[in-house]
């Protein structure tokens, strides 16, 4: 027998469905709620509430599980390429080489950005933060393909829309980098896989080539795919909600990149150097900022330690520890960042304040020291993040769209003043 949650309001009671997921997960389904009791629930933050129904990313944030389509981000992290997992998220399966060979060719096709849009860099002050850049670039495409407005047209049309933004994406992070430094664009170029184009347009000048590393290839290969999807965080709630209006695809994304930006999110990354080297410069006393943090009083908090869902470990964060480790030996960087690094998460996972907390260090913890030693600016960090995101975002707008998800309207509960005469101005 199906299990029924039961309410008990007012004296009354009333039934309310329990749903299961593919894995085991259970939720009370309360869209009926309001109709049947006028009341609403109250749930700020959503640490409680499932916003959809979904079929991309699996997470037990208990356990520390995480897959993509049903395939264990250890496995693919480890033998997949970008672009696969990328068709992986989006059209619900692994590619045949056949499909993968169509898909990477239509992603090269499309790199270059319209000449006009050139003009639009240029506008933009040289201290402009790239995100800032990212989101409003992005956001800009939609004007140069109006047809891409109507996010409901043929498949073969919003396939255009999704390839075009896949292949764009880089050459628009490379650009807002290569902006910033008042340095001249290099093109994107057909004969380099996604991650090597987009290394070649961060670095490479008219001048001399950029010789792309293969260590550095595979480590942002795996970067990439480890930040591919996260079911609902509030980047893709924000994309899945803005979608739901019916808004087109280059839209919902820059919305995406604006809520990705924040500190709390994936701009952690960059908070996550930025506060080491602070530590560094005021004489490497970890103890003393571990405190910090400690102290209710002081609004310091760890950067890249604690996870809203992640209460045991960050599975990625496992994958990427490791890979930082191998990646530093490989390239000969012995940076001073890492050792104040190493110390901090050692002191805090022996400290009662974060252990009783479920406190260890999330996946943004350490992806700034791979991409510090790879050479990129920290504050393209969290562009780095939503190229890597991209994929899971285009999924779930493209979920949403395809399962004709109603407009995303949470409700409130008003605790404003009460009704009340207007005074005139001269009475105030
Ligand atoms: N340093 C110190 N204390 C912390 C930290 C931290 N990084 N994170 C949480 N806490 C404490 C809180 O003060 C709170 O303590 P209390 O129970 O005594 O009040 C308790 O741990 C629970 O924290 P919440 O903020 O309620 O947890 P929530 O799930 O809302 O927040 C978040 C999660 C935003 C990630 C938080 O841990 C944080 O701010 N971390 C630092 C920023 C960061 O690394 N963000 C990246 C997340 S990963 C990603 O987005 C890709």
């Amino acid at each position: 027998m199906s299990e029924i949650a039961k309410i008990e309001l007012g004296g009354q009671v009333f039934e309310f469905p329990v749903i299961e997921g593919t894995e085991k997960e259970k939720a009370i389904d309360i869209s009926k709620l309001r109709d049947m009791t006028g009341y609403i629930t109250l749930d700020t933050g959503y640490k409680n509430t499932g916003a959809t129904k979904s079929g991309i990313t699996f997470l037990d944030g208990e356990l520390g599980i995480l897959h993509y389509r049903g395939y264990s981000i250890e496995q693919l992290a480890d033998k997949a390429s970008f672009l696969e997992v990328a068709y992986l998220l989006i059209y619900g399966e692994l590619p045949t080489q056949a499909e993968l060979d169509a898909f990477i060719s239509s992603i090269t096709k499309h790199t270059l950005i319209h000449e006009d849009m050139k003009q639009f860099f240029e506008a933009y002050p040289a201290k402009a933060h790239p995100m800032g850049v990212l989101a409003s670039m992005v956001c800009s495409l939609s004007t140069f393909y109006p047809e891409s407005l109507d996010p409901n047209r043929s498949k073969e049309a919003k396939d255009l829309t999704i390839h075009r933004l896949l292949a764009k994406l880089p050459t628009l992070a490379a650009w807002s980098y290569k902006n910033a430094m008042r340095h001249p664009f290099m093109y994107p170029r057909n004969e380099f896989s996604y991650c090597e184009n987009f290394l070649h347009m961060m670095f490479a000048m008219p001048t001399e080539d950029y010789k792309v590393d293969p260590v550095v290839v595979s480590a942002l290969n795996k970067l990439l795919i480890l930040h591919a999807d996260h079911e609902q965080n509030c980047s893709t709630s924000t994309v899945r909600i803005v979608g739901s209006s019916q808004s087109n695809l280059y839209s919902s994304i820059s919305a995406g990149i604006s809520a990705l930006w924040g500190p709390l999110h994936g701009g952690a990354n960059q908070e996550v150097i930025e506060m080491l080297e602070q530590i560094h410069q005021d004489g490497g006393d970890v103890d003393k900022w571990v405190a910090k943090a400690k102290d209710k009083e002081d609004p310091f908090r760890l950067m890249g330690f604690g996870h809203r869902v992640y209460k045991n470990f960050d599975p990625r964060a496992t994958i990427i520890k490791k890979a930082c480790d191998d990646i530093l030996e490989k390239l000969n960087i012995n940076d001073p960042m890492l050792a104040i690094a190493k110390r901090l998460e050692q002191v805090a996972l022996e400290d009662e304040y974060f252990k009783s907390r479920n406190l260890y260090p999330n996946v943004d913890f350490y992806s700034g020291i791979i991409y510090k030693a790879l050479g990129i600016p920290t504050e393209m960090f969290t562009v780095m993040f939503s190229i890597g995101r991209l994929p899971g975002w285009i999924a779930q707008w493209k979920e949403m769209t395809e399962n004709k998800e109603p407009i995303g309207r949470p409700r409130q509960i008003y605790v404003g003043a009460t009704p009340r005469d207007y005074v005139d101005i001269s009475k105030r």
